[in-house]
């Protein structure tokens, strides 16, 4: 049995005060808003408690879905690595960027350069560098690592994959299909909107992103962004695929499904199926945490 955890939107707190050219751009909508909305709830102990329940439940690796900044600047990513190296080493754990990542256009240098350890495909040709979507295979597992982090305008969080990244996407679907592994995808952005009011935060290209999926199948999709524990599926061309979202890894210690949390993903091979236990772990009313879902799937191996 193979254990991945997921975490996501950690949005690190330690925002540094702005410097005077800052307030010309997209970051002062974010630091605003930060310091209005985020900066109580988003407490670094309650994210170092969760961080403590996970590792307590020794999973084989730990999978982050973007959003590990708040504004995009150097110091957050500085940060950030720490924060990853604390984490876990590269080979036990695998990120990607969100939105809050690629704030402001050239955000992404920032991360492809500082985060690349954590990125980087076990490819031999990519080596070293953090390009997207990448691969990363582990046991009977392949974690397909997509960006759909892009500078947006202000009062927007939209993301994007691209065509090509896409079609790259598609054929390593193919690839890990053909190999037999339980193929993981990881995006920041949720690949289908749920609600109809949150246009600005959608996937601008889902439906293209939805479609590679239906055709080309996969076994999993684990996403962030929300804020909020989120499970619904995709019908893939060899069977249902769930998609989860988590919580934000720095949510308040409250209960309810906006409540800090993360998952526990738990695949064991049977016969034809793989079976999939999809466990969500979060902060109850009480401050403490506790398990909050539980779902189980017979998911078909890749034919
Ligand atoms: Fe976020
Ligand atoms: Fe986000």
């Amino acid at each position: 049995m193979f254990r991945l955890a997921h975490l996501s939107d950690v949005h690190l707190g330690a925002v540094p005060e702005m410097r005077l050219r800052d307030y010309a751009s997209k970051r002062i909508v974010g630091y605003t808003n930060w310091r209005r909305n985020r900066k109580g709830a988003m407490t670094s102990e309650t994210l170092d408690r969760l961080v403590a329940d996970l590792r307590a439940h020794e999973p084989d690796h730990i999978a982050v879905t973007g959003d590990l900044t708040n504004i995009a600047r150097r110091e957050e990513f500085e940060n950030a690595r720490l924060w990853l190296e604390a984490l876990g080493p590269p080979d036990r754990v695998t990120a990607i960027p969100g939105n809050h990542d690629s704030y402001v256009p050239r955000a992404h240098h920032r991360y492809r350069k500082l985060w690349a350890p954590w990125m980087v495909s076990d490819d031999s040709e990519h080596i070293g560098k953090a390009l997207f979507p990448f691969m990363r295979r582990k046991g009977h597992v392949a974690l397909i690592g997509v960006s759909s982090a892009v500078a947006s305008a202000p009062f927007m969080a939209t993301g994007h994959v691209g065509e090509r990244q896409t079609e790259r996407v598609a054929a390593l679907l193919c690839q890990a299909r053909d190999e037999g592994l339980f193929r993981v995808i990881l995006i920041h952005h949720p690949p289908k909107l749920i609600d109809p009011n949150s246009a600005w935060r959608k996937l601008t290209d889902g439906k293209r992103f939805r479609r590679a999926v239906e055709t080309f199948g996969a076994e999993l999709i684990l996403h962030g962004h929300e804020h909020i524990r989120m499970m619904t599926a995709i019908q893939g061309a060899d069977g249902i695929v769930p998609v989860v979202g988590v919580p934000a890894g720095s949510g308040p210690a409250l209960g309810g499904p906006r409540a800090g949390g993360y998952a526990l993903h738990e695949i064991a091979e049977k016969g034809a199926c793989y079976d999939l236990t999809v466990i969500h772990r979060g902060y109850a009313e009480s401050g403490e945490i506790v398990e909050t879902a539980r779902v189980s799937y017979s998911v078909n191996r890749p034919s």
